[in-house]
């Protein structure tokens, strides 16, 4: 059976993976090419419908992205957004102009409810516009159905070729109406079904690896992160013990983390699939011995990570196919410039140049983050390991100052679980007082590509950050217990909001939350005897401390 799809052409909008989300949100499949795709090459993928994207360009610069009249001839409904509503109107031969008032932000949209793309939204509602260019008369055959104060041509509609182009930006949460626009346009206007499920992922996903692999040999370098681990359990159900998993324990993972893969990928856990757990501890306290720039730190983390895995796989002899966790935002093209470049996942170091193996598998490639994680949940992956937080390649290794030695990586260790294990305790504590008040409880967690998720269909508090953790300063100050000096180290806790992890602020936590998890590292972990809270947003900062 074939997969019915929506195409997003990028122009070059900021929002391009974002249109996607929402689609697929519908439970449509939806992909994102750059524009430069030909016409051929979109009848062949035979989408349900088109979305042209916005984008920074004017139609009349000759330089502009831009496509032929003949893709809206081809009997499939087209969307445009913003520079994609302007293109579709000048290529038929409407009139787009330099406004002399630009709109940036919310405005207020007048629309034809009687228009299908408008179908049950409020007559006015807030949409978000980003425009200096503006369409001032529609093609032949258009008709305007929304308009601004500013703007004549909010939207605009051609019902027999099943053309339509809206000036704003209906895939982002500030308009109002967006979503159930694109729905319409989805569901409605493209007449998709939305079988787009992940359950229906996960069987059709081990059936073509079963088939592509046959009684090949694979093998996977299993992080303990996400995206690996699901990987793995992918490929797992399809071929069994055809696939080793190679675990590299650099003596810089969380308090347990080790374990709990273990316990999960292990001979004990539920997968039975060969799992080989390196124990390059004492190995990467040696190699790091002296080492205290940070960028060398990293360096030789990566470098000797990489070694230690071809080792390894050099034990196990040619593989046919070697896994990686690549997941969606990672290959999406860039719509502009003609040498687009598709970005590479680097999950500690690279890709290891020396293995022999015959091709790469990437099973997520088509996934966004909170798919890959709703996959993790229909493979019954613990919700622990589904629902970590980003964990760095180099690991505790960027959240040591200065020099690694074990003793140093005991301590933040230590003190990591613990400021883990108290923020768990005060969001179960919030849930159950909000959840028996029987209110409204907190506020979606935005994802790495701006969308709302709902964590297993939990709410969260306004506080809860995306990423928290303990981080050992290289600072030693003077103290007191019981009756004695001490001259120990500092811990810095950190807590940090971000939609992208390119900026971040910090999260207010509740006082009561800090006073308690400063007592007890201080009093637990030995070695600690004063806990800084470092509210530093990024930028100026980073959100590691290396
Ligand atoms: P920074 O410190 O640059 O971190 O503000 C941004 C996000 O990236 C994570 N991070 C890494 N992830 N390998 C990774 O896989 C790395 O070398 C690495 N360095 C930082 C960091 O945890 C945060 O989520």
């Amino acid at each position: 059976m074939k997969q019915e799809k929506i195409i997003v052409l990028d122009f070059g909008g900021q929002y391009n993976q974002l249109i996607a989300r929402r689609v697929r949100e519908c439970s449509v499949y939806c992909e994102v090419h750059p524009y430069t795709l030909s016409i051929d090459q979109i009848r062949d993928m035979e989408p349900m419908g088109i979305i042209l994207t916005g984008g920074p360009n004017s139609v009349y610069d000759p330089s502009s992205p831009s496509c032929t009249k003949e893709l809206f001839a081809l009997g499939i409904p087209v969307l445009g957004i913003c520079y994609g509503a302007q293109l579709m109107a000048y290529v038929l031969g409407g009139r787009v102009l330099t406004a002399p008032v630009s709109e940036y932000g919310k405005t207020i949209v007048t629309a034809d409810t009687k228009e299908r793309l408008f179908e049950g939204i409020k007559e006015t509602s807030v949409a978000w516009m980003s425009h200096t260019d503006y369409i001032a008369e529609v093609p032949e055959g258009f008709h305007v159905t929304g308009h601004t104060d500013h703007c004549p041509v909010a939207a605009m509609s051609d019902r027999e070729k099943k053309l339509y182009a809206v000036q704003f930006h209906p895939e982002v949460v500030h308009s109002e109406e967006g979503f159930r626009i694109l729905r319409n346009f989805v569901l409605d206007i493209c007449g998709c079904a939305g079988d787009w499920r992940m359950d229906s992922f996960v069987e059709k996903t081990i059936r073509e690896l079963k088939e592509k692999i046959g009684d090949g040999k694979v093998l996977c370098a299993l992080s303990g992160g996400v995206d690996s681990s699901v990987a793995a359990v992918l490929l797992s159900k399809a071929v069994g013990e055809q696939l080793t998993c190679v675990f590299v324990d650099h003596g810089l993972l969380r308090k347990n983390e080790g374990d709990e893969v273990e316990s999960v990928f292990g001979p004990e856990g539920p997968y039975k699939l060969n799992f080989i757990r390196v124990d390059a501890r004492q190995h990467f306290y040696g190699k790091l011995a002296g080492v205290t720039e940070p960028e060398q730190k990293r360096h030789v983390i990566g470098e000797e990570f990489i070694r230690i895995f071809e080792k390894e796989a050099g034990k196990i002899g040619a593989v046919d196919y070697l896994v990686q966790g690549t997941i969606y935002p990672d290959v999406i093209e860039s719509g502009l410039g003609d040498s687009a470049t598709i970005k590479s996942h680097h999950n500690v170091g690279g890709l290891p140049e020396h293995v022999s193996f015959r091709e790469i598998i990437e099973p997520l490639r088509m996934l966004f983050k909170d798919e890959v994680r709703k996959v993790g949940l229909e493979l019954g992956i613990p919700e622990k390991l589904v629902f970590r937080q980003p964990f760095p390649g180099p690991g505790l290794g960027v959240r040591i100052i200065g020099e690694v030695t074990e003793e140093k990586v005991r301590i933040v260790q230590e003190a990591d679980a613990i400021y883990r294990e108290e923020i768990d305790k005060a969001v179960s504590a919030w849930r159950r007082k909000h959840e028996d008040s029987g209110a409204e409880t907190g506020s979606d967690v935005v994802s790495a590509d701006g969308c709302k998720v709902n964590f297993g269909g939990k709410n969260f508090p306004d506080w809860m950050p995306d990423q928290y953790f303990a981080a050992l300063t290289n600072m030693r100050s003077v103290g007191v217990m019981g009756d004695f000096r001490t001259y120990d180290y500092a811990v810095a806790l950190r807590a940090v909001q971000t939609d992208d992890f390119m900026t971040a602020s910090c999260s207010a936590l509740p006082h009561d939350l800090l006073f308690t998890v400063t007592g007890r590292i201080v009093n637990e972990v030995k070695g600690v005897n004063r806990v800084l809270w470092d509210l530093t947003f990024k930028p100026p900062g980073t959100i590691e401390l290396e």
